[in-house]
């Protein structure tokens, strides 16, 4: 374990710099307070609050500059080598010395609130504001939370924003030019406990060399342990920024997804906006609701911006929101080690609580969905129970999915939950005795005592086993009751 400061060379605030850190996995928000930049601020230190955020930028495929809003309390500050940063205090600066339209807004409807929730206010809006889309509402707040004013000014702001006329950031300076300090070569012998390998073949072999390092994705999870204490126990592997995993397409039938690919990158490639050389997914819209919803209700707009499937399967945690997901979709998982590849349907790759199938040395390189149903026609649609809207973890969390043949005949059936048992599970002896069957509402009758059967829901401060039980046959039966509508 090394004790020495590391300068990681970014772009802060328009101008190439150095931002020193105690440790590889020292948070952004810690060594930007440590470096004087105290405008960005910390009220949970969990992602939860959203007070820390801060925007990253990128030239996107058109060459235009955009802005992702993120938790510096998450992200270990060397994962940031070469990144371009904005922090509330740069605002100005990249505005060319006046408010930008941003804070202008908040300080007209007066949406400015106390000095802890304001700046990640502003980052958030001025994200968003340089976001493909522009898509200015409720939802890019919902990671920033104030608990004792309203949000009716904020709104106000965002209305105003939302008028405004589309605002390009100038192109910014490109980092120092020195080499980060945690890239390069394969080992971990003499350099600091993060690597960021430059492709996946060196990724691979710095695993199988290492098998006790960790893989770190977009840090959301993992990040958790950095904001509590700078220094990791365990050797990182950054994956976040290999190409290999980095890519978002169909071929023939199948979807495949990165496995580090943002969940908002997938968001915009199923809202018509795909970013970064994406596929456009918005005419798989309908066959993919159980992703499309999920991923409204998967965390927060920050979280979103950093967090992956390949991260949600690493981590493997029994309420992982798209693991349900995979189940419900018959996902493929492509596996890939030095040793080569390999595929494992997704409903074989849990073992155990936050057990799977991973080798020591493999890594989830991406994940393959079949867009072709097995009948005409698919109803599909996910739920998630939670304590608050989008910015919690799930007390239950289902995804259903069937397939009608043209005389509305049940062909294909899956039932998966998440938040019930150690792991994602499926209701099998349910799904079973649906094949056959005319859809019809009423079959949520038929299948309650295989649903009621199926499951022992564990009891926890969140919820009782007994109350999980009624949402596991209350949420098929509302999923039966929307798509008879629909139908
Ligand atoms: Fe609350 Fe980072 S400090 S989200
Ligand atoms: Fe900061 Fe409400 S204004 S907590």
């Amino acid at each position: 374990m090394t004790n020495t400061t590391i300068d990681i060379p970014i772009t802060l605030n328009g101008r190439a710099t150095h931002l020193r850190c105690s440790a590889p996995t020292q948070t952004l928000l810690h060594a930007l307070n440590a470096a004087g930049h105290t405008g960005t601020k910390e009220g949970c230190g969990d992602g939860d609050c959203g007070a820390c955020t801060v925007a990253l930028l990128h030239r996107d495929c058109d060459g235009i500059t955009r802005a992702l809003a993120v938790n510096s309390c998450l992200i270990p500050t060397a994962q940031l080598a070469g990144a371009q940063l904005v922090t509330v205090e740069g605002l100005q600066t990249l505005n060319h010395g006046s408010l930008h339209p941003t804070q202008s807004a908040l300080v007209t409807h007066g949406g400015s609130q106390c000095g802890y929730c304001t700046p990640g206010f502003v980052m958030s809006l001025f994200a968003a504001f340089h976001s493909a889309e522009k898509a200015i509402d409720d939802a890019v707040v919902e990671g920033n939370l104030c608990r004792c004013t309203g949000y009716t000014n904020i709104r106000r702001a965002m209305a105003e924003l939302l008028a405004a006329p589309v605002l390009h950031l100038a192109p910014l300076p490109e980092p120092a030019t020195s080499e980060p300090a945690t890239s390069g070569p394969a080992t971990f012998a003499d350099t600091p406990l993060l690597r960021r390998p430059g492709n996946l073949l060196e990724a691979l072999a710095l695993k199988h060399a290492t098998p006790e390092a960790q893989w770190l994705a977009g840090a959301t999870d993992l990040g958790l342990e950095f904001s509590r204490a700078a220094q990791h126990p365990k050797p990182l592997i950054a994956i976040d920024a290999l190409p290999e995993l980095n890519t978002l397409h169909i071929t023939g039938n199948c979807l495949e997804i990165g496995a580090g690919v943002s969940l908002s990158r997938l968001q915009w490639a199923l809202r018509g906006k795909p970013q970064n050389g994406d596929v456009d997914l918005s005419g798989h819209r309908n066959g993919l609701r159980t992703i499309t919803t999920m991923l409204h209700w998967f965390a927060a707009t920050q979280v979103r911006n950093r967090a992956t499937l390949g991260g949600n399967l690493g981590t493997a945690s029994p309420i992982g929101d798209l693991l349900p997901v995979l189940l419900a979709l018959d996902g493929v998982l492509v596996l890939q080690s030095v040793r080569g590849e390999r595929l494992l349907a997704a409903a074989d790759y849990f073992l155990g609580y936050r057990q799977t199938q991973l080798s020591s040395d493999e890594l989830v390189r991406c994940v393959r969905i079949n867009l072709t149903g097995h009948g005409t026609r698919r109803l599909n649609e996910s739920y998630k129970v939670g304590k608050r809207g989008s910015d919690d973890i799930s007390i239950v969390a289902a995804c259903f999915v069937l397939d009608l043949d043209p005389e509305n005949r049940i062909v294909h059936a899956r039932l998966a939950y998440g938040g019930i048992a150690a792991v994602p599970i499926r209701a099998m002896s349910a799904e079973a005795q649906l094949i056959g069957q005319i859809f019809r509402p009423e079959l949520g009758q038929m299948v309650r005592p295989m649903l009621e059967a199926a499951f022992n829901p564990l009891t926890d401060f969140r919820g009782s086993a007994e109350y999980r039980k009624r949402l596991i046959l209350n949420l098929f039966d509302k999923f039966l009751a929307e798509m008879g509508a629909q139908l």
